[in-house]
Order: C-alpha cells, then structure tokens, then sequence
C-alpha cells in the first residue's frame, strides 16, 4: 500500500519548524536527510579536489575544475539550509560519524580519501553524479521542506551536466582503456555505487516518504540507476556486473 504523505511538496520553510508548527519528528527527520545530503555532496567535491592534484590529462582538468566548483556550491547550498534551522556545518557532520561508515556512503568515502587514476574517477563520477541526479531528481525536488527542493532544483541543473560527463567519458574509456579494464573498474565501484541509494524499506525512508521528504524508497531508485546502467554498457559492449540480492550489495 502506498505511504500517504503528509505534507504537500514546498509546503513548509524554516519559520513553521523554527516556531513549532510542525512536530518535532519532522524536523529531526529533516535534518538526518539534510546531514547526510550536505556530506555527500562534500565528499564529492573533496574527490574532484584530489583529483586535481594529480591529473594531468588537459582535457578533462577544466570539467574536474567546474565539477568541484559546483560540488562544493552544493554542499554549501544544504549546509545554509541546515544553518536555518541552527544546526551547524560542525553539528551536522559529527551527527553523521556513524553514518560514514555504513556502506552506503562507501562510494563518496572511497572518492573522498583513496581514488586514484583517470578510470577512478570517471567511475566515481559514474558513481556518484548518475546517483545524484537520480536521488535528487526523484526525491528531493519535490520535498515538502521548501528550501531543500529549491535548493535541489539548483543542484539539478548542474547534476545534468556531470552526468553528461560520466557517460561522455565511459566511451572514450573504452577506446583508451580497452573493455576489459573498464570492466574490471565496472565490477569494483557498481557495488558501492548501488549501495549509495541506501538500504530499501527503511524505518527512516518511511518517515521520509510520510513526511514529503522523499517520493520514492531507495530499492526503487536504485533498479532506476542499475537499469539505466546495463542499457549504457550493453551499448558499450561493457559487462554490467552481476550483484547479489539484498542490501549491502556485493559482486555476485
Ligand atoms: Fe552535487
Ligand atoms: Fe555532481
């Protein structure tokens, strides 16, 4: 049965929650989502930042250097949001400790600290910009907290353009690399990159969904992602890995 949801899209700001009209398990489900959306776009854009540090490649360094400029613009965007509400950048990211070690934030993590290598980060990107503009496509634009779908409307129009970048360069991958190394790459970041969307049917994605925060369950984005992944590398002649059933996903 579908989750009824309470509050319509762009239907609340930060003065209803800062004056208590609303209930306080809203806020405090808000501010999770917020916490972690706003790490996972500063994640993102530290590992466009370490990357340029080592590329060389000519062609690729202007796009990396627009990459971070707007990932880092994201993080700030959530982070002014979670300032609204009088949370801090410090506050929100110690709430999120715990979270960083769950798998679902193994891809931004791994980009973050240890990508190394031109077909890392074409990966990460496919990883982490394709994911992005799913979540934020289907979940949060439409939130019923204002500022966040406002602020994902923003991030969406640049999400695009990463996007184009990730698919762009699978292609030239394959004519640089060769198939089997791309596949090889493929089979190393898949599993993680799924595993971003988070675990389905969740206590937490149930409050999100009554809540407006959220339309769909992540199970639901995450057969978006790995379908619309196997049509890029059947194209490619690429070989989609093959991952086992259930949260925390693995090679299979
Ligand atoms: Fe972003
Ligand atoms: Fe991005």
């Amino acid at each position: 049965m579908p989750i009824r949801r309470e509050f319509s899209p762009r239907s609340l700001n930060a003065e209803a929650l800062n004056e208590g009209r609303v209930d306080s398990h809203y806020t405090k489900v808000l501010l999770r989502l917020l916490a972690a959306h706003a790490m996972a776009e500063k994640l993102t854009a530290i590992g466009y930042q370490r990357a340029l540090e080592w590329l060389d490649n000519p062609d690729l360094r202007p796009i990396v250097e627009k990459n971070f400029a707007e990932e880092k613009k994201h993080a700030r965007l959530i982070y002014d949001a979670l300032e609204e509400l009088g949370v801090s950048q410090q506050a929100a990211d110690r709430s999120m400790v715990m979270v960083l070690k769950a798998p679902s934030f193994d891809a931004p993590s791994y980009f973050a600290s240890k990508a190394e290598g031109e077909l890392d980060l074409l990966m990460a990107s496919l990883s982490l910009d394709t994911t992005g503009l799913i979540m934020i496509g289907e979940n949060y634009k439409e939130s019923s907290y204002a500022p966040h779908a406002r602020a994902a409307e923003i991030i969406l129009d640049e999400e695009a353009d990463h996007e184009i970048f990730a698919s762009r360069h699978l292609a030239d991958a394959v004519d640089r690399f060769g198939v089997q190394s791309v596949n090889t790459a493929l089979r190393r970041w898949i599993p993680r990159a799924v595993n971003f969307f988070g675990p389905p049917g969740s206590g937490f994605t149930y409050d999100c969904i009554r809540y407006g925060l959220k339309s769909r369950d992540n199970q639901e984005l995450a057969d978006l992602y790995v379908t619309m992944l196997s049509r890029r590398c059947d194209q490619l002649g690429l070989e989609m890995p093959a991952l086992t059933a259930s949260y925390p996903h693995a090679l299979a």
